[in-house]
Parts: structure tokens; C-alpha cells; sequence
């Protein structure tokens, strides 16, 4: 089984795609609902509650690891590749532009921003391109919880912002799972999710572990709105689970 990790449901929108990409894959996924959101914790508390998630599903007897949350990756992948005896692969943050795209925002946690990977990333391969990048504290919580109010307005504060870009990168795993909203907001911009650049990362590096029965498990630490979310990404009659991680 392959285990599949985020702050609460915005993994979701990656394990989609992993599905895709990998049919006959299982997969584990684990939401930590109760502790969301994380990106607006400190580096410490984030590599804390990453690495017990980790080693929850590595008792679940899991194979192989995706990160499906970028405040988790741009923190703790180097972490959990050291401390976890399987492959873990995080967020692609190497996006491919369009040659048209000259102005680019990137919208994530305050702690995906702060670290700066996809900022990073974009300078080096495309050094003319002007990058904005605009954290988004509340968006991922606001979310999470279908606050559809919250939503309009914190979305209302991207406007300015999108009404100047070619493209935006939607760098925090919760943001594709409003895409029709984003889309609304700017219709003439086209919004990047870097889930399927993950999930071909995924296949090529956990490809042998791709042969099972198609089956998901959908677990969260906190019941909240995530059967909704899982319902409304997978269908009605799909099981989410609450389990108890240790602190
Ligand atoms: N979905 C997560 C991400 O990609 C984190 C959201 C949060 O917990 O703040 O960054």
C-alpha cells in the first residue's frame, strides 16, 4: 500500500490524481483534521506532527510514502526521508510554464511562502519571468471546513493580484479543491496544480508498488467536514474512517 499524507483534506486533491496515474495502486490516506491547519505552525510543530503521521502509517505497514501537502514537504521531506525506511516522495515544485507566461503568482501557507521553493524553483528556470508569490493565511482552514463565506473574501484579496498574472501556481493542496472559485475569480488566467506533476513523480519512483486491487483507505484524525470532501471528490458510498495518533 502506498501511504498518502496531508494536514486534512487538501491531499485529497493529489491522491485524484495519484488514482490516475496509478489505477491498480492501494492507497492509505491519512488526514490530520484535528490539527489542521499546518501552515501556520512553526517548522518545529509541523516536523513533529509529520513524522508521527509518517510513522503511523509505516505501522499500517505502508510501502511507500506521498507527501501530498506542500507545507509538509517545503518542512519536513528531508526529515522523513531520513527517519522512514521507504521511498517518500513530496510536491513537485519544478512547474513548467507556458512561453506567453511572463508574470506568474504563487499562492500557499504562510510556511510554504516563507520556505520560498517555488519562488525558487521559477527564478532558476525561468530568470525573465516576474514572480509574485502571496501567502494565503485561512484560505486552507476556510476550506477544509466549507466556510463558503471566508472563502469569497479571502479569495476577493487575490484578485488584485491575478488581474496582473498569465498563471498562477496553486501551491497549497487545498486550493484545487475550490478550482471552479479560482477559475470565476480570473477567467483569463490559467491555474497550475502541481498534483499531476506529483502523481507522475509518484508512479515513476513507487512504480512496482503499483499492483493491487484499486482499493483506498480514507482515514482523518477528526471527523469535521471530511467525509463531505471524500464524498464529493470519490463518491457517496466511500468510507472515511476517524483514527487516534499518538502525540
Ligand atoms: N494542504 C496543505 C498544503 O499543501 C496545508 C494546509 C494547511 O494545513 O495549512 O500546504
Amino acid at each position: 500500500m502506498i501511504g498518502v499524507i496531508d494536514s486534512g483534506v487538501g491531499g485529497l486533491s493529489v491522491l485524484k490524481e495519484l488514482r490516475q496515474a496509478m489505477p491498480q495502486a492501494d492507497f492509505f490516506y491519512l488526514g490530520d483534521t484535528a490539527r489542521n491547519p499546518y501552515g501556520t505552525r512553526t517548522p518545529e510543530e509541523i516536523k513533529k506532527y509529520s513524522l508521527q503521521l509518517g510513522k503511523w502509517l509505516l505501522a499500517q505497514e505502508v510501502t511507500g510514502l506521498v507527501i501530498a501537502c506542500n507545507t509538509i514537504t517545503v518542512q519536513a521531506l528531508d526529515l522523513l526521508r531520513r527517519a522512514l525506511s521507504m521511498p517518500v516522495i513530496g510536491m513537485q515544485t519544478d512547474v513548467a510554464l507556458w512561453p506567453a507566461e511572463k508574470r506568474v503568482a504563487v499562492f500557499a501557507t504562510p510556511a510554504t511562502i516563507a520556505k520560498g521553493n517555488y519562488q525558487q524553483s521559477l527564478a532558476k528556470r525561468y530568470p525573465t519571468v516576474d514572480v509574485v508569490a502571496h501567502a494565503c493565511p485561512g484560505l486552507a482552514s476556510a476550506i477544509e471546513h466549507n466556510r463558503r463565506e471566508e472563502i469569497g473574501q479571502l479569495l476577493e484579496e487575490c484578485r488584485p493580484l491575478l488581474s496582473e498574472c498569465d498563471a498562477a501556481i496553486l501551491g497549497c493542496t487545498h486550493y484545487p479543491l475550490i478550482i471552479s472559485d479560482w477559475q470565476k475569480l480570473s477567467p483569463s488566467c490559467r491555474f497550475i496544480d502541481p498534483a499531476q506533476a506529483t502523481a507522475k513523480a509518484a508512479r515513476h519512483a513507487l512504480g512496482e508498488q503499483a499492483q493491487g486491487s484499486g482499493r483506498t483507505e480514507y482515514t482523518f484524525t477528526q471527523e469535521g467536514r471530511a467525509a463531505m470532501w471524500v464524498s464529493r471528490l470519490f463518491g457517496p458510498n466511500v468510507a472515511a474512517r476517524q483514527v487516534t495518533i499518538e502525540e
